[in-house]
């Protein structure tokens, strides 16, 4: 079976898709996965995390012909392959075709293959676009959960909203307050967020850090039950479109109602 690509895609910074993208693939590492990470955010936010894989070769080598993606990739301590992102990619958003003309090389010897993104419209387009699975992440904030809502109409405007398989609430603090919880209760609920949260933990800062410090039994049992989750669940599609709705100050049709 060709790898499943999986995008982590966001247009809000700081709500947690590296602190995702990095949980998926320790977790489909340690369950035996083949697994390549692309960072495509031109910060780096995958890359840093990823520290020990520091080189001069980049993603925009691939996608510029200089090298095949096989030849780019190095090998990470959890188990993955990866290739690190270049700030020009701030200049140069991979389109959709871009994307499956690198991967075309690589799809059939991995089964994952993970694109962290840019907070950016532009920037989600290829990858959203070149993805099988799609996850949302959010924090339990106002502005956060508007920031998914226009991820998810974006998702539907390039027409793979059914390849959102859900949103991942991240960095959530333990006890959470009256309104974090019935947001999150309200999120579950609905079937659009995940049963798992990767709650706020220190053990995530170090682990992303850089430092090449590797997740603890607890964080990769978390992430272990988010990637079952994204690897079956059905895509809440209906739940999705009336969150885009809400988003936008509509209210959901009821089932059944015929448009005028
Ligand atoms: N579960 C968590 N526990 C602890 N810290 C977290 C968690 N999730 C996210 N954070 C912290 O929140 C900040 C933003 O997270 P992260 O870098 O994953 O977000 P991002 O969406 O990739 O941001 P950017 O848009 O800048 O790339 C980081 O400092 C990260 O360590
Ligand atoms: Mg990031």
């Amino acid at each position: 079976m060709p790898a499943e690509v999986i995008t982590i895609a966001s247009l809000k910074g700081g709500v947690g898709k590296t602190t995702s993208s990095y949980a998926l693939c320790a977790a489909a590492a340690a369950v035996g996965l083949r697994v390549i990470a692309i960072d495509l955010d031109p910060t780096g936010g995958l890359s840093n995390a990823l520290e020990r894989a520091k080189r001069s070769v980049t993603v925009i080598d691939v996608l510029h012909g200089r090298v095949t993606l096989r030849e780019a990739l190095i090998d990470h301590p959890l188990g993955i392959r990866t290739v690190v992102s270049h700030r020009s990619l701030n200049d140069e958003s991979p389109s959709k075709e871009q994307l499956d003309e690198m991967l075309v090389d690589v799809r059939d010897d991995c089964d994952i293959i993970l694109l962290d993104t840019h907070p950016h419209e532009p920037s989600l387009v290829g990858p959203m676009g070149a993805a099988d699975r799609i996850v949302i992440p959010t924090a339990l904030d106002i502005l956060s959960l508007r920031a998914a809502a226009l991820t998810v109409g974006l998702a539907q405007q390039l027409e793979v909203l059914d390849r959102i398989r859900g949103i991942v609430v991240t960095n959530a603090k333990r006890p959470l307050s009256r309104i974090t919880d019935s947001l999150l209760n309200g999120l579950t609920l609905s079937g659009l967020a995940f049963e798992t949260v990767l709650w706020y933990s220190p053990g995530w800062v170090v682990a992303t850090s850089g430092r090449g410090e590797l997740p603890d039994e607890e964080l990769l049992t978390e992430s272990k039950m988010l990637l079952r989750e994204v690897a079956t669940r059905p895509s809440p599609t209906e739940a999705l479109r009336q969150f885009v709705g809400m988003a936008q100050g509509r209210r959901p049709k009821p089932a059944g109602a015929v448009t005028p």
